[in-house]
């Protein structure tokens, strides 16, 4: 099977992705200027995983009308007022190739603004008036929350776990992309164990896409990524290239390392990604993303051959080998 490019799986439900862009710049409206300014700036550029995750599951298990839609417009939203909060938290500048919205508008326009998202989200869900579908997101944003706490309790911490790092991953990361597929599998109403393969498809592919995630942050690059590099070095954030390497590090090398995740001195990134490469932690971080990105595809064994099946196979090959 030839890989497909992000852009041709995007194409097999092209219309359905209109729509929810659509959907999207009608939900965004505000009269407030600023919420007006700081969403047309944050809508642009993002790869629309998630919508295209909804859309491929839901044309798996049934066919895409307006609730499909609204379901894949309403994950977008909640994503993105993540971002806006994401970005205040860690600092960041850069996103989609742009300047963050903190950068440009402050750190309280972004804040607020995510909120203004996240209640936008809730919203049209209420709207939807599926039970099962409230259930499942008011958890799902609950954890990820959770998820966020967490990540920020642990910074700086060298003897951070790898275990307590997956934990954050998939609070944070893994458990929007099951909720997504879950809430569309419980939308088609089948049945509730062909629900959870679909879960398990949308928690695997999430926790392959953070851990490529955090390699790219060491090795990406950053015009093609449209992100900065070294942002996690710099927040003190230790993810598992750097979990690896701190495991595996002669007393010398820890002892810098140890410095720079104090200092967060970005000056300093070059000794940080000489050691993670010296002990091959991007390597060890891109193959367990392999496993979870494996485990995935066989979650979705027990549905029928299609092409959106197909779809979500190459969906998964894309997270793993994707370079923005
Ligand atoms: C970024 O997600 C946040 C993470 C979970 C790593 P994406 O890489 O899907 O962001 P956009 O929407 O394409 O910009
Ligand atoms: C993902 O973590 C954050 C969210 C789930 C919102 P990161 O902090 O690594 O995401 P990026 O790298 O800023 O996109
Ligand atoms: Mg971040
Ligand atoms: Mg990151």
């Amino acid at each position: 099977m030839s890989i497909m490019t992000l852009e041709q799986i995007q194409a097999i439900v092209a219309t359905d992705l209109h729509a929810v862009e659509k959907e999207m710049r009608i939900a965004m409206q505000s009269d407030v200027a600023l919420i007006h300014d700081v969403g047309q700036h944050i809508i642009q550029g993002g790869k629309r995983i998630r919508p295209l995750l909804a859309l491929l599951i839901s044309h798996l298990v049934g066919e895409t009308k307006q609730p499909q839609i609204l379901l894949a417009s309403i994950i977008e939203f909640i994503h993105t007022a993540t971002l806006l909060h994401d970005d205040v938290v860690d600092n960041s500048t850069m996103r989609r190739g742009m300047a963050t919205a903190n950068d440009i508008w402050g750190n309280e326009a972004s804040v607020l603004v995510g909120d203004f998202l996240y209640s936008r989200a809730f919203q049209l869900l209420v709207s939807m008036n599926e039970h099962s579908l409230m259930t499942i997101l008011a958890k799902a944003i609950n954890i990820m929350a959770e998820g966020e706490v967490l990540q920020l309790m642990s910074r700086h911490d060298i003897t951070h776990s790898e275990e307590t790092y997956f934990k954050i991953v998939h609070a944070k990361t893994a458990v929007l992309f099951q909720a997504t597929c879950e809430m569309a599998a419980t939308l088609a109403k089948i049945d509730p164990h062909m629900i959870k393969h679909a879960a398990d498809f949308g928690q695997h592919i999430g926790l392959a896409f953070q851990l490529v995630d955090d390699a790219l942050d060491y090795q990406g690059n950053v015009t093609e990524l449209g992100k900065n590099i070294g942002d996690d070095v710099a927040e003190g954030k230790i993810t598992l290239p750097l979990i690896h390497a701190l495991r595996h590090s002669t007393p010398e090398e820890k002892q810098l390392l140890t410095h720079i995740i104090a200092t967060g001195e970005l000056t300093q990134l070059g000794k940080v990604q000489t050691i993670i490469e010296r002990h091959e932690s991007v390597i060890y971080t891109l193959n367990l993303a392999r496993h979870h990105q494996q485990k995935a595809i066989q979650s979705l064994h027990s549905f029928s051959e299609s092409s959106y099946k197909t779809a979500l196979i190459q969906l998964a090959e894309f997270i793993l080998t994707r370079s923005y």
